[in-house]
């Protein structure tokens, strides 16, 4: 098949495009072409890149056209952020291409209130970002069922792996949490440290497009929570954290307004937003229609994405503690 892949060098097309192509498809990425694809693979000599401006030329009402002219049976969306984007894909693509496979989030889920997750019974979402990624998955299921272009929506949970920092024990992105739990020192934690995030490699988002692109009769109409088989609570991926250092995790419960002092509000504000949410999706449905089968735990996915920072002097750690 011959697919276009949209934002095809970010985290999950560095591992879908090489997936893609030694399947045996004819791949397009399109991006900004503002940078490389996060892993070296020579599956990319074999694909053909497109530089646009999907942002640009929403705005301007040609995008879809654009796609149509690369005349792909399959287009993979990685980066459509609102109902109005979405809306001029489908009505461009309708009839014109096989299928067209969305990311949306584990974030078009709300608070979890019964956990695991299903596809059918999250809360209602919160925040603009979980809110249109909500609406742009009802807009594809309805497209399809009214027998319109055939769509899948794939809901990742926090996207990691190596090349980028990765949402820490704390659910936040201060370097400082990984320098704490290395050495050993006493980590403050908002509340009891038993709230949940969702976790997935990037690799394995790259198994589930890859599968939804394989097993189209399976995914027609169809949205997917896609993120590892289990999830982690603050606790449990800080003391797995400290062990990579050797250490034991030293952790002292906090109220959330010593933390915000504390942390500062950048970094408490992103916790709040992981934290308060503490997911943990099912994906039973995946297993089960497209036989997606995670290879990475949480924590492996994690551990790749420090180790990755440190081996390129971006996590300022001693390099022997991470070798252990
Ligand atoms: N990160 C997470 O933890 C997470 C969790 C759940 C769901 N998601 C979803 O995952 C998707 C993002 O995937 P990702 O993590 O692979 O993204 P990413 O790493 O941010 O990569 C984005 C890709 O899109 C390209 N791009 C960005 N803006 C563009 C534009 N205006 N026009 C054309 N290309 C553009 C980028 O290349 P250029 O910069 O060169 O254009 C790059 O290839 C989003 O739909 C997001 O909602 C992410």
């Amino acid at each position: 098949m011959r697919i276009v892949v949209v934002g095809g060098t970010g985290h999950v097309g560095s591992f879908l495009v090489p997936r893609l192509v030694r399947s045996g498809h004819e791949v397009v990425s399109l991006s900004r072409g503002s940078r490389e694809p996060y892993v070296v693979d020579p599956a990319w000599q074999q694909v053909t890149r497109v530089v646009a401006d999907r942002d640009a030329e929403d705005a301007a009402g040609t995008f879809a056209g654009r796609l149509r002219d690369l005349d792909p049976d399959v287009v993979v969306d990685l980066v459509c952020f609102t109902v109005e984007s979405a809306t001029q894909l489908v009505e461009g693509l309708r009839g014109h291409v096989d299928h067209m496979v969305h990311c949306g989030s584990i974030w078009m889920h709300g608070p979890s209130d019964r956990l695991p997750i299903t596809e059918e019974d999250g809360t209602p979402p919160v925040g603009e970002y979980g809110t249109a990624k909500a609406a742009i998955a009802r807009l594809l299921t309805e497209e399809t069922a009214a027998g319109g272009l055939v769509t899948t929506s794939l809901h990742p949970g926090h996207i990691s792996g190596p090349g980028w920092p990765v949402i820490n024990p704390l659910g936040n992105l201060d370097p400082q949490v990984w320098r704490t739990l290395a050495a050993g020192e006493p980590l403050a934690v908002p509340g009891l440290g038993t709230e949940l995030m969702h976790h997935v490699h990037a690799d394995d988002v790259a198994q589930a497009f890859s599968l939804a692109v394989e097993h189209r009769g399976q995914a027609t109409g169809q949205a997917f929570n896609v993120t590892a088989a289990s999830a982690l609570t603050v606790r449990g991926y800080a003391q797995r954290a400290a062990r990579w250092f050797g250490r034991d995790a030293d952790l002292r419960s906090v109220s959330w307004e010593e933390f915000r002092q504390q942390t500062g509000e950048e970094h408490a504000s992103t916790s709040w937003e992981h934290l308060w949410r503490s997911q943990y999706a099912s994906i039973d449905k995946a297993r089960r229609l497209l036989g997606y089968a995670p290879a990475f735990l949480p924590d492996e996915a994690a551990e790749q994405a420090v180790r990755w920072q440190v081996a390129h002097g971006e996590l300022d750690l001693p390099a022997d503690l991470v070798s252990r």
